[in-house]
């Protein structure tokens, strides 16, 4: 039977598991018309902890069927993040009969050889197999297939490069800020190709690196190279050029570019196998590890982010990433509410509530101080979108959203800004409200910012502001969405 998903802040159109801690999305493979999700899980707790990996399908990438759990961890050690591949001509080696097709986990153990000492780990990269469509997973017993013998050495981003035939695997260096490339023929003997780093943001360790390719906005075809990875506590990307052993950066080595400029993007990884056509498919944990295990959600905490359809566009020197969430979205929307040629120098209230919606607006702010929105508004709170014209920032911000006292990191944490400049004098947000999640998608997902946010119930208003000038509202559509429980 459907669990009721019905708790205090529970989201309602993005995955979270009923029950227990997760964090990074993991194994992100399309198979048989079914996106698999795997996801870091402790089968024990609510904070993190036995980390293994857990499973869900979706026909959709929205409505979740959540399964067994895939690869639990062992004695020896913990299954850390990593991904998933179709091994459709059986290079490994493990069909067990003509024409089978063995789907590979190439995942990070984390090794204690000694449970009193947690600190004196190792990590190595290991693959599993499953010959039944992703059903049920055995461990390699050749395991470990790449040991560098270090401590820190993860999160295997696995994919088929078809003009080297062959596999490469994208690893994190975390402490050194380096990313490896290794290629395989069989997912079982690695050849170290090249490293990439350090650049772009080292102020953190790196972690969960990805690449792929990404279409150029309003072409088909394969497009540039998109490197990414985690770097505590956001991400960074990179575009250019991979040749199969080096990737080269073409964007301007100084400017760093995120794919999240929110507080509560991480561990991003995209879809492997996805059918020819379809643009690339991003999904983010959504949380933040400065106080990821204290948010007061329960019996379950952390969610995933939308998934987001990636394209690129230059101007000037720079590759910029473009998200979208995805298109079957729109199959929740329920009823909508118009507005047209509104604008206000002071407030005006939006004629809908909720806290389980998307908005679409398209302003021409104020040439002085800020404008935007408040959403999960009421009693002077609200989080606060706002767009400042004389610097080109957007910021969110949450101090004012209620409950942000749990942890302190949070409510140190409360505001995020990015630049955005307008296009054509107008700013265009596209919001998703989510009860404790929202994302904002500025200027055709150009720019997005997601936070986490704790709000009352009873918190559901929409309120447009515009404090100094006058700003113009356009248009805003306002939909509430279904829920995916349901
Ligand atoms: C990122 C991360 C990964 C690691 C996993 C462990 O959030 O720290 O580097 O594989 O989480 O759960």
């Amino acid at each position: 039977s459907r669990p009721t998903y019905k708790e205090p802040y529970r989201p309602q159109y993005h995955f979270s598991p009923h029950h227990n801690w997760t964090n990074d999305p993991n194994g992100l493979v399309y198979y048989k018309g079914e996106y698999h999700l795997f996801y870091q899980y402790n089968p024990m707790g609510n904070t993190w902890g036995h980390m293994s990996w857990a499973h869900a399908v979706s026909k959709d990438l929205l409505h979740w069927q959540p399964l067994a759990l895939a690869i639990p961890e062992d004695e020896k050690n913990m299954i850390f993040s990593g991904s998933c591949v179709v091994d459709k001509n059986n290079s490994s080696g493990f069909a067990q009969k003509p024409g089978q097709i063995p789907l590979i986990a190439v995942y990070t153990a984390h090794i204690i050889p000694d449970k009193s000492k947690p600190d004196d780990y190792m990590q190595t990269q290991h693959i599993a197999y499953s010959l039944d469509d992703g059903s049920t997973w055995t461990k390699y017993s050749g395991n470990p297939v790449l040991d560098l013998h270090k401590k820190d050495f993860r999160d295997p981003k696995v994919f088929w490069y078809e003009r080297g035939k062959k596999w490469i695997m994208v690893t994190v260096l975390p402490n050194e800020h380096i990313v490896q490339f290794h290629g395989s023929p069989d997912l079982k003997t690695w050849t170290h190709l090249s490293d990439f780093g350090p650049a772009g943001d080292v102020s953190g360790i790196w972690e969960c690196p990805d690449l792929l390719q990404v279409p150029v906005d309003g072409h088909t075809g394969k497009g540039k190279w998109v490197l990414m990875n985690s770097q505590q506590f956001t991400m960074q990307y990179f575009v250019g050029e991979f040749d199969g052993t080096v990737f080269h950066n073409e964007n301007p080595a100084d400017t760093i570019l995120r794919p999240d400029y929110g507080p509560d993007f991480y561990a991003g990884i995209t879809y492997n196998n996805l059918p020819a056509g379809q643009d690339p498919v991003l999904i983010g944990w959504a949380n933040n590890w400065k106080y990821a295990q204290a948010i007061p959600t329960s019996p379950w905490r952390s969610a995933m982010s939308l998934p987001r359809s990636l394209q690129l566009k230059k101007t000037g020197n720079t590759w910029t990433l473009l998200q979208h969430p995805v298109k079957a979205l729109k199959n929740l929307r329920g009823a909508v509410v118009e507005w047209k040629n509104k604008s206000t120098s002071s407030e005006l209230v939006f004629p809908a509530k909720g806290q389980v919606l998307e908005l679409d607006a398209e302003l021409i702010p104020a040439t002085a101080g800020n404008c935007g929105i408040r959403l999960a508004a009421d009693d002077g709170l609200g989080i606060i979108i706002s767009y400042n014209a004389a610097t080109q920032q957007l910021s969110i911000d949450r101090s004012k959203t209620g409950n942000i006292h749990f942890d302190n990191q949070f409510a140190a944490v409360t505001s995020a800004t990015a630049r955005v400049p307008l296009q054509a004098g107008k700013l265009s947000l596209h919001a998703f409200l989510d009860k404790s999640i929202l994302e904002v998608y500025a200027n055709d997902g150009a720019t997005v910012l997601t936070t986490q946010l704790f709000p009352a119930a009873n918190l559901d208003g929409i309120v447009f502001f515009s404090e100094e000038g006058t700003t113009k509202i356009l248009s805003t559509r306002v939909w509430a969405l279904k829920s995916i429980w349901q």
